[in-house]
């Protein structure tokens, strides 16, 4: 979808839609704002009337469609409700984005006008910025396995975005294409997390971030199950060991210093890690799910899918900043071959991992994951992302990613940067008596720390790995896929995670962090 930004008259529009956000409205004393009142003289006080009836209040989420006949050449006028003006913020500006693709799709509209709202809270470059990321994640479908539907779900062609004159136009431009870029990588995330475990195994998700790399210029190694074990990745390689999709370790460098001179962190340009879970399918592997909901976990990779999708961002944006993703990708398979209860795995890090449950993977996978990203790139400071836990599911539902780390200014950084994109993250308790839970009889840590606390006791598990790196661990195991769809985002993966580590990577300060 194109999306350009024009200061033309909306009544001068000639589209199958005009879509005009408005705040909240009193009927009884309407004062509309300026270029509502123009299109609202231009079509006869039909605008207004609609509001005095009470037909339109301007309630989020409302829309009410006014055909305008020979007032403006717009075929259709829909009036889209962004709630009280006070409340009013860049979310609820992405939302009626998604309302007007919502209302253009099912109108079969190829061109779509959105009248920019001026409000207070949220200035123009950052209005521009939100509706940009609402028309194109609205705009999202994967359909690409139905036959009939394949690539037409969406009619939009192209999005004009009408501001008004005099304001900063060409911030407004940049931030528009910041949006554009911002919400196609998260459907890049979104793509990836939706595809069928039996088209995206491993070796096919380090194939994606290949792509990626190739494109965008990023650096990229992938390690087969042979280098894995040169490294004493036994832990990556338990989990994988009862699939036969052999695991993958991927590494995507964003700003990569030229080679033989790694090791010296610059503190110029900091070094940053993102570490993702990428398993393809979990089925529980020996002690196996419950068939009911299974398919689901086809979307267990959905950190790593976030780790590509926020790579490949940091590469368009020119994030000023050496960013290393990394990616364990495996399979968790019951079979012949497959790690058991009770298996004591030596992870990379020489760390022994008693397997009390081989549904708990994630942070097995991680395990090696962190501390290798720890130890070959030094970084500032480390964020994984991960499906990692049922117990964040239950805490916190779909309206938050679990946070928590061992670094209170790294957790305040990323809660306020989820505040602001919309992707929430909420604190969680990480403490002693949540590592003494995984204090294992047989060896160092045993990967489960029973029903207490289990996304608490699972964040201790991967505390056990980045030593004292400043370190941030998000649980999307609630937020990273929906079963009812919203405004701008469709059923099934969100991509959740894009929006919020961009927003903390180019908003980075060199850290002073403890
Ligand atoms: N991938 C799951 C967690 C999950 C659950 C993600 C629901 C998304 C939705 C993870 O690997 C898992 O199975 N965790 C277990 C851990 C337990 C065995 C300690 C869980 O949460 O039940
Ligand atoms: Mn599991
Ligand atoms: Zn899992």
């Amino acid at each position: 979808m194109q999306v350009t930004i024009e200061t033309r008259d909306p009544r001068e529009a000639a589209t199958d839609l005009l879509a005009l956000p408005l705040p909240s409205l009193d009927a009884k004393k309407l004062r509309l704002p300026s270029r509502a009142a123009a299109l609202d003289r231009s079509l006869d006080g039909r605008l207004r009337a609609v509001i005095e009836a009470g037909d339109f209040r301007g309630e989020a989420g409302e829309t009410l469609t006014l055909y305008p006949d020979s007032g403006a050449p717009a075929k259709r006028v829909v009036l889209i409700g962004l709630g009280p003006e006070s409340g009013v913020d860049a979310d609820a500006v992405r939302c009626a984005a998604g309302a007007a693709i919502a209302a253009a799709a099912s109108r079969k509209a190829r061109k779509l006008h959105i009248v920019a709202p001026s409000l207070r809270r949220v200035r123009a470059p950052a209005a521009a910025q939100a509706l940009a990321e609402g028309v194109v994640l609205a705009g999202y479908r994967f359909d690409r396995y139905q036959a009939a539907k394949n690539g037409k779900g969406q009619t939009v062609e192209a999005a004009t975005l009408l501001f008004e004159r005099g304001g900063d136009l060409r911030a407004a431009r940049a931030s528009a294409r910041v949006g554009v870029v911002l919400a196609e990588c998260q459907n890049l995330a979104r793509d990836l997390s939706n595809e069928p475990a039996n088209e995206l195994p491993p070796a096919a998700l380090a194939r994606e971030a290949q792509k990626v790399a190739k494109e965008t210029g990023l650096r990229v190694e992938v390690m087969g199950p042979a280098q894995l074990k040169r490294h004493g990745m036994n832990a990556i390689l338990a989990v994988g060991q009862g699939s036969s999709n052999p695991p993958r370790l991927v590494v995507l460098e964003h700003n990569a210093p030229p080679k033989g001179k790694r090791g010296k962190p610059s503190p110029k340009r900091p070094t940053l890690c993102i570490v993702g879970k990428g398993v393809t399918f979990d089925s529980g592997g020996i002690s196996i799910k419950p068939s009911a909901g299974m398919d689901e976990m086809k979307h267990d990779m959905s950190g790593a899918a976030a780790v590509v999708g926020a790579m490949r961002a940091c590469a368009l944006l020119n994030v000023p900043l050496h960013v290393v993703g990394v990616i364990g990708a495996v399979e968790n398979m019951p079979s012949g071959t497959a790690y058991r209860p009770g298996d004591v795995v030596a992870a990379m890090s020489g760390t022994t991992i008693e397997v009390l449950n081989t549904d708990a993977e994630g942070r097995v996978v991680l395990a090696d994951a962190l501390h290798y990203a720890r130890t070959r790139f030094e970084p500032q400071a480390i964020i994984d992302l991960a499906t990692l836990t049922g117990a964040c599911v239950i805490a916190l539902g779909k309206w938050a990613t679990g946070l928590f780390g061992n670094n209170e200014r790294l957790i305040e950084r990323v809660r306020r940067a989820g505040e602001a994109t919309a992707e929430r993250a909420w604190p969680m308790p990480l403490w002693e008596g949540h590592r003494k839970a995984i204090r294992s009889d047989v060896a160092d840590i045993k990967n489960t720390g029973g029903r207490e606390a289990g996304s608490s006791t699972a964040a201790a598990f991967l505390a056990a790995f980045v030593d004292d790196t400043p370190w941030v661990h998000l649980d999307i195991a609630g937020t990273g896929w929906t079963s009812k769809g919203t405004s701008y985002q469709p059923k099934g993966a969100t991509g959740v995670g894009v929006r919020l580590l961009l927003e903390l990577l180019r908003e980075w300060k060199g850290v002073r962090l403890g």
